[in-house]
C-alpha cells in the first residue's frame, strides 16, 4: 500500500503538518510538493492524500487543480487544511471541495494554521497582522498547529 500526501504551502506550516503526518502513516508514503509542478506517477500509488494552506477563503491553486484530476481524486482519501480561522474550516471545506472531486475522501480536518509568521513580503506581513487583530477584536485565540488532530487523521487512514 503506497501513499503520496500532495501539499502546497506558502509559508511552511501546511508542509510541517504533511511531514508529521508522512511519520504517521503506516507504510510507503511520499510526499509530494505541488507548488514545484514536478510530474506525477499516479499509477505508482494506493492512495493520496491532500493538504493545502486557505487564502483570502481559497484554497492554493494547485491544490485546486490536483482535486479536480481524475487520477488523483479516484483515489483521494483525505483532505487537511490549515488557516488563520479554524472556526471557518467547514465553510473552506465546503466551498473549496466539491462533492463530485471528494466521494472517496474517509477523512477531512483542519489542523489549526499559523498566523506567527514574518516573511520578506510587507503585503503578506500587513494580512497577517490584520488576520491576528480581526481575532483579536472577536477574542478568538490566534490558531496553532493542532498534531492530535494530525494523529487522529492518521489513525483513521491507517484504518483502510
Ligand atoms: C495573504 C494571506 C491571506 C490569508 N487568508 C486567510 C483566509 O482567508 N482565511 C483563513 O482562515 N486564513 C487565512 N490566512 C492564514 C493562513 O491560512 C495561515 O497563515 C496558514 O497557516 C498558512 O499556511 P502555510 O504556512 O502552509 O502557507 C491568510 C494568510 C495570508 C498570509
Amino acid at each position: 500500500m503506497k501513499t503520496a500526501i500532495l501539499y502546497a504551502s506558502d509559508f511552511g506550516t501546511t508542509k510541517k503538518c504533511a511531514e508529521n503526518l508522512q511519520n504517521k502513516l503506516k507504510g510507503e508514503c511520499d510526499l509530494i510538493d505541488l507548488t514545484k509542478k514536478e510530474k506525477i506517477d499516479y499509477d505508482s500509488y494506493d492512495k493520496f492524500v491532500l493538504g493545502t494552506n486557505v487564502k483570502m477563503g481559497r484554497i492554493n491553486k494547485y491544490a485546486k487543480k490536483a482535486v479536480k484530476n481524475k487520477k488523483i481524486n479516484s483515489k483521494l482519501q483525505g483532505i487537511f487544511i490549515l488557516c488563520g480561522y479554524p472556526q471557518t474550516a467547514e465553510k473552506y471545506f465546503e466551498k473549496n471541495f466539491k462533492e463530485k472531486y471528494t466521494k472517496n475522501v474517509v477523512v477531512k480536518e483542519c489542523f489549526g494554521g499559523n498566523l506567527d509568521l514574518k516573511t520578506e513580503s510587507t503585503f503578506v506581513n500587513i494580512a497577517l497582522e490584520q488576520l491576528k487583530a480581526f481575532n483579536k477584536e472577536k477574542g478568538i485565540k490566534n490558531p496553532q498547529v493542532n498534531y492530535t488532530k494530525v494523529s487522529n487523521f492518521a489513525r483513521i487512514l491507517n484504518r483502510r
